[in-house]
């Protein structure tokens, strides 16, 4: 008998089935022999949230999340965040490889050169509320784009593909910050095309009456690291949203404006706005020990703690601890972070925290930078969407190129009512 295989003895029937393994798993397909009798369906496999449940193969980037391990196509976060921009890093996560200097150049000219959105979003974007979410802005506004470019829906042409790909990137930042200038009552400011893809995100969000808008280069930095951070991040709930549709063979558009919803919720992207919140509500160190006991209770969970796949300090927020400094240099300390710590020392010398391995995520730190930095509270799901669009489009193009992935359907354990027959109304 092979080693590579896993054998299951059904003790229903008493009958013995040899899987194969590959790379530390078994197909859930081979599982459907497993049967009682011929009429029977077939074993499945049960996973609400797959837990344990591998979608894809891909090669795009590694958690690690037992040592604490975070890499892009093989290099590791804190490097990236260390030495390269994040147009660089958008370059790896879409091709495999880091770029040449004339590639780099050529695709830094490339997005560079769309960042313009048509007049008609302006339009569209006007009629939302004055009050509007940004996030439902983006998600709505990225859904739109779609119907401005007759070949967005040419997924399995590689030109028409790459194209949409380098318009999503270059748009996305000029897309949030309209969602700002419109919650703000500000008027829209186009691109700067002098400036680097985040010192123009900045003009765009910042600039008033002023003739050009020079970003603190140490501002521009932090939010070029905070970007690498948080480019990609393999399965999560979001990247799976965007596989899952685009495996309908939709256009990216509409895929990302889903990814981008998914991302929207508390749980996930959603997670440094309801950080802020808290730590607004927390008010002062000395009221951090009781807050911790109300989350211990069940009252609430502490926002920006523990994560999926991390059961280990994330390297994300480790890193972000130090751009948190560097922000701070620039625009004063702010006083949530004192909080921010307190909480985050009391909360790693706790029993209910140490055993179930809850560490600060991504998005402990992220918002009190982006908040120094001058973003308000809502717009920090979307400072999250705009760098993932990379992963999105990564994770999409690797799906489409993939001969093994189908249209995506789950199935369920069905455990409602048997057939019966309607009963008329007045019969109930
Ligand atoms: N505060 C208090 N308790 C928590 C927290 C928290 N933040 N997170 C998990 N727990 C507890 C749960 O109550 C549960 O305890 P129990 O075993 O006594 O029932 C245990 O830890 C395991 O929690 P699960 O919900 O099973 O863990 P899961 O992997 O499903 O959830 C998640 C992960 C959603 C991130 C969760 O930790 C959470 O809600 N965190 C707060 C929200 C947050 O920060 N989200 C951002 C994630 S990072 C990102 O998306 C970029």
């Amino acid at each position: 008998m092979a080693n590579d295989t896993l054998t299951i003895k059904d003790n229903r029937t008493g009958k013995e089935y040899e899987v194969p393994i590959e790379n530390d798993t078994i197909k859930a397909m081979d599982l459907r022999q497993i049967k009682v009798n011929d009429a029977d369906f077939g074993m499945m496999s049960y996973d609400p949230g797959f837990k344990n449940t591998a979608n894809t193969k891909s090669t795009i980037t590694l958690v690690d999340g037992g040592n604490g391990i975070l890499r892009y196509r093989g290099y590791p976060i804190e490097q990236l965040a260390e030495s390269s921009t994040f147009l660089e890093v958008a370059y790896l996560i879409l091709n495999g490889e880091l770029p040449s200097k004339d590639a780099y150049e050529k695709w830094v000219y490339d997005i560079t050169h769309h960042t313009i959105v048509h007049e008609n979003i302006k339009d569209l974007m006007s009629a939302f509320r004055y009050d509007a979410h940004p996030m439902g802005m983006f998600i709505s506004t990225v859904a739109a784009l779609s119907t401005f470019y007759s070949d967005s829906g040419d997924i399995f042409n590689e030109e028409a593909r790459d194209l949409n790909i380098t318009r999503l990137i270059a748009k996305v930042p000029t897309i949030a910050a309209f969602s700002y200038r419109h919650l703000m009552g500000f008027p829209y400011k186009l691109p700067d095309n002098n400036l680097s893809y985040t010192g123009n995100f900045l003009s765009m969000m910042f600039k008033m009456a002023e003739l050009r808008y020079e970003p603190n280069p140490a501002l521009e930095r932090a939010l070029d690291v905070l970007f690498i951070l948080h480019a990609d991040h393999e399965q999560n709930c979001s990247t799976t949203t965007m596989r899952t549709i685009g495996s309908s063979q939709a256009d990216p558009y509409s895929a990302l404006a889903g990814a981008a919803g998914a991302l929207y919720g508390p749980l996930h992207g959603g997670a440094n706005e309801k950080v802020l919140r808290m730590l607004r509500e927390i008010g002062d160190v000395k009221n951090v020990p009781d807050y911790v006991e109300r989350a211990k209770k069940g009252e609430f969970r502490l926002m920006g703690f523990g994560h999926r796949v991390y059961k280990n300090y994330d390297p994300r927020a480790k890193f972000i601890k130090k751009v948190a400094e560097d922000v701070f240099e620039v625009t004063g300390r702010s006083p949530l972070i004192d909080i921010a710590v307190e909480l985050e020392r009391i909360a790693l010398e706790d029993d209910y925290f140490v055993e179930r391995k809850l560490y600060p995520n991504v998005d402990f730190y992220s918002g009190i930078i982006y908040e120094a930095m001058g973003f308000p509270v809502s717009i920090f799901p979307v400072l999250f969407a705009v760098p993932r669009t990379v992963g999105w489009l990564a994770q999409w193009q690797e799906m489409l190129a993939d001969k093994e992935q189908p249209i995506a359907r789950p199935r369920q354990v069905y455990l409602g009512e048997g057939e019966r027959d309607y009963v008329a109304m007045d019969k109930r």
